[in-house]
């Protein structure tokens, strides 16, 4: 069944995500810069976590895929071969009236969505931000901010064939910063100017494309899915023909239903061979592959499945926001508000709750952090936690989505048991200390 209604406050996500530490708005001491936002103690280790998972499945389980990273400048003529500076452009028309600008194609009728007033003809407006190199401001100094990875893979493609010896098909995996003068951004972290991107350029034998596009479609929708994202609020949408990018022939969007409906959380290009040949062309190198089977040498095809970091963190915390009516001991009711984040993406994998702060407790309670902490089990961060009553660090834990709460009571001085608590079911069991690294470590994978 596909649901059709999202029931996620986004302003209440926004609120958690400042007040627990995950996303601050940027510069927010000088009243903040538009939709920038900075990622804070618990917000960088959920970031890294889908990176990383991102990565593992991508790279390090296949044995197709290798890494690069490339530098953000670029030499410009990069920009113009691969047709950007041309066509990297997004419809823009003004407000006659309060002079706001919009995207046209995000504009749902004739008039200003702010007053009211007349709108301007559109002109195509670029999206890439344009800085200069060295001292001189001038034309010859321009550069830009790579508005994608892609680039710096399609220019290394050269390289990396040559220091890797890689048969097709194989692919060629980046993670890193994109910068996009966005004409309207928001959402939170939805659209913002700078982002980062994860992306994979798939090369394959031209007339296998189509096949390896379907395929790799199935393995992102996959990836999130395996990290827990509900499949009901997960779709694929084709480009219709007007809304393809200059370099592809046909994409999919995959779709999630966010708090304001569908959106994209990431595209699957097929971009043929548009790039190579481009770069070809205005570079002079010849970019192209040796097929043995064939002895003769060809440009191999493009799939690009590339997903945004920032977007992808969004798409797991919105899934994830969960608010459930619970009753207290004290027999009435209240709301228990939990990010069900996959244990690979939390941010806290276990923390050590001694019961009280009693100084009885607090040798027993250290021992087992460090017990816990340094035993090389656990894939992440470990937190000891002995401020405030139980009740509440439970509430922070779930609020941050900490699978795993371990609490150390009076009792464990002298029966060496702690108590797990697990954060989806609220469920409680006792386990000796001494089995507690292992049954931890089996929880977070199972
Ligand atoms: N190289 C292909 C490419 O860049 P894209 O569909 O323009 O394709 C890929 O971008 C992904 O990057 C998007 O699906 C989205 O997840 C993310 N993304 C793009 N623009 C973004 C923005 N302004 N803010 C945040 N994420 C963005």
């Amino acid at each position: 069944m596909v649901t059709t209604e999202s029931r996620v406050d986004l302003d209440k996500l926004a609120s958690l995500c400042k007040r627990r530490g995950f996303i601050f708005q940027s510069s927010e001491i000088y009243g903040g810069l538009a939709s920038t936002w900075d990622y804070g103690p618990l917000g960088v280790e959920l970031k890294n976590n889908v990176k990383n998972s991102w990565w593992r499945t991508f790279v390090w389980s296949r044995d197709d895929i290798v890494g690069l990273d490339a530098s953000i400048l670029m030499h410009p003529d990069v920009w113009r071969a691969s047709g950007h500076v041309g066509n990297f452009t997004d419809p823009l028309v003004e407000c006659r009236q309060c002079h706001q600008r919009f995207r046209e194609d995000h504009l749902e009728g004739p008039s200003c969505p702010n007053c009211g007033g007349d709108l301007t003809e559109a002109r195509q407006f670029n999206l890439m931000f344009k800085t200069f190199i060295g001292s001189v401001e001038d034309q010859a100094a321009e550069a830009y901010l790579r508005p994608e990875t892609a680039q710096g893979i399609f220019v290394n493609f050269e390289n990396v064939l040559n220091a890797t010896r890689k048969r097709l098909p194989f692919g060629i995996a980046q993670i890193g910063k994109a910068f996009r003068n966005e004409i309207t951004t928001g959402n939170f972290i939805f659209r913002t100017r700078e982002f980062e991107a994860m992306e994979i350029e798939y090369f394959v034998m031209p007339g296998e494309d189509e096949e390896a596009h379907d395929k790799w479609i199935e393995d992102c929708v996959g990836w999130y899915t395996g990290l827990g994202v509900n499949p009901d609020r997960i779709r694929v949408r084709n480009h219709d023909a007007d809304e393809l990018s200059h370099y592809s022939k046909a994409t999919c969007d995959l779709e999630y239903l966010y708090p304001w409906g569908w959106g994209e959380i990431q595209g699957v290009a097929n971009r043929t061979d548009y790039d190579l040949k481009a770069h070809s062309e205005a570079s002079g190198q010849n970019l192209t592959y040796f097929d043995q089977d064939s002895g003769q040498r060809i440009v191999p095809y493009v799939i690009e499945p590339a997903a945004g970091v920032d977007r992808s963190v969004m798409t797991f915390l919105v899934d994830a926001y969960t608010e459930e009516e619970v009753s207290t001991p004290s027999g009435k009711t209240e709301t228990r508000v939990l990010l069900k984040l996959h244990p690979e993406l939390a941010p806290v994998k276990v923390a050590i709750l001694p019961l009280s702060r009693n100084e009885r407790l607090a040798p027993t309670a250290r021992k087992v952090f460090q017990t816990v902490r340094t035993s090389g089990r656990i894939p992440g961060f470990v937190q000891y936690d002995d401020t405030q009553s139980i009740g509440r660090r439970y509430r922070r834990q779930d609020e941050i989505g900490t699978p795993l709460c371990v609490t150390v009571d009076f009792d464990t001085i002298d029966d060496d048991a702690v108590t797990i608590r697990y954060r989806d079911t609220m469920e409680q069991v006792r386990v000796p200390i001494s089995e507690l690294v292992e049954r931890l470590s089996q929880d977070l994978v199972a």
